[in-house]
């Protein structure tokens, strides 16, 4: 290939280090730890894949060893197939303690062929009710798809498949908090709320349909690593999305995804918010 008579095999070998998501195989038993749920959490196909499991007697969790301050950071989900109904399969980033912060993708079950909601927040020092809801444009049980989290110090961006669907955007010089000290950690979970997930709690678990079963592959964190308080990218960042924003094109995707896809926006939720809107609202795109 053209590609080799130019770059010699450790010019490539170097690529791969800066690119390393890109090249390093994606392996559950090294970035994630099972906590909770016991046998219901479960690393397979020699670490590519994992899986999740809700029954009557629990749901199942797992987390990043790493904890990260700053980052992209990608995961592929298949979402519980069939009647999945009451059942929410959570996916974030938070850090710890009672002033955290939290960047949250939630999916919330419906029937079948019914669609699935997938609801957003942000919580910055420990503030949340930004909420932001989504239908999705493909069915999310049926396959794979790529659930992206950028996070810089200038943004948050939610992606599906690299469409750019919400973005928060630091505003700390008009006093509105923003996520930027506190190492976050990866989280993702599988559990029983069926007393408001679906229709508002109208839809109850099918237990005669459990176990329920949400599937994981394709991690990949390009991201700045936490140690005992103190980040891999001390001596500058060099990574491509530090200070990654929207180009005009990503812009264009985001209008469409939320034109035709967002169906709760706490930004436009006048009976909520009757003395008027949270100031970050002003930003939104
Ligand atoms: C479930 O399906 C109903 C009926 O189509 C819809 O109103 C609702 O938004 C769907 N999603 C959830 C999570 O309730």
């Amino acid at each position: 290939m053209a590609f080799s008579k130019y770059f010699p095999i450790s010019m490539l070998a170097l690529l791969c280090l800066s690119l390393f998501s890109v090249c390093v195989r994606a392996d559950f038993y090294r970035d994630m730890t099972l906590t909770w749920g016991g046998p219901r959490a479960q690393i397979l196909s020699g670490g590519s894949l994992l899986t999740l499991a809700l029954d009557r007697g629990s749901g199942s969790g797992f987390q990043s060893k790493d904890e990260y301050l700053f980052g992209k950071i990608d995961m592929q989900i298949k979402l519980v197939p069939g009647n999945s109904a009451g059942t929410v399969t959570a996916y974030y980033l938070s850090s710890q303690g009672p002033t955290h912060d939290e960047i949250d993708f939630e999916f919330l079950g419906n029937l079948s062929g019914e669609p699935y909601i997938l609801h957003t927040n942000v919580f910055a020092q420990g503030k949340g009710s930004k909420e932001q809801q989504f239908y999705l444009w493909f069915d999310p049980r049926a396959d794979f798809h790529t659930y992206s989290i950028l996070w810089n110090p200038l943004q948050i961006v939610f992606l599906v498949d690299g469409t750019p669907i919400r973005v928060f955007h630091n505003a700390e010089s008009r006093g509105i908090p923003y996520p930027k000290n506190q190492p976050m950690r990866l989280y993702s979970s599988l559990w029983n709320a069926d007393d408001w997930a679906t229709r508002g709690g109208l839809v109850k678990i099918d237990w005669s349909k459990a176990p329920f079963t949400a599937s994981y592959r394709g991690f990949a964190a390009d991201a700045c690593v936490a140690n005992a308080g103190r980040s891999s990218c001390l001596n500058g960042p060099q990574k491509s999305w530090w200070a990654q924003s929207l180009d005009a094109g990503a812009r264009l995707k985001m209008q469409w995804a939320r034109k035709n896809y967002m169906i709760y926006n706490y930004c436009t939720d006048y009976k909520r918010f009757p003395q008027g809107f949270p100031p970050e609202c002003s930003l939104e795109m």
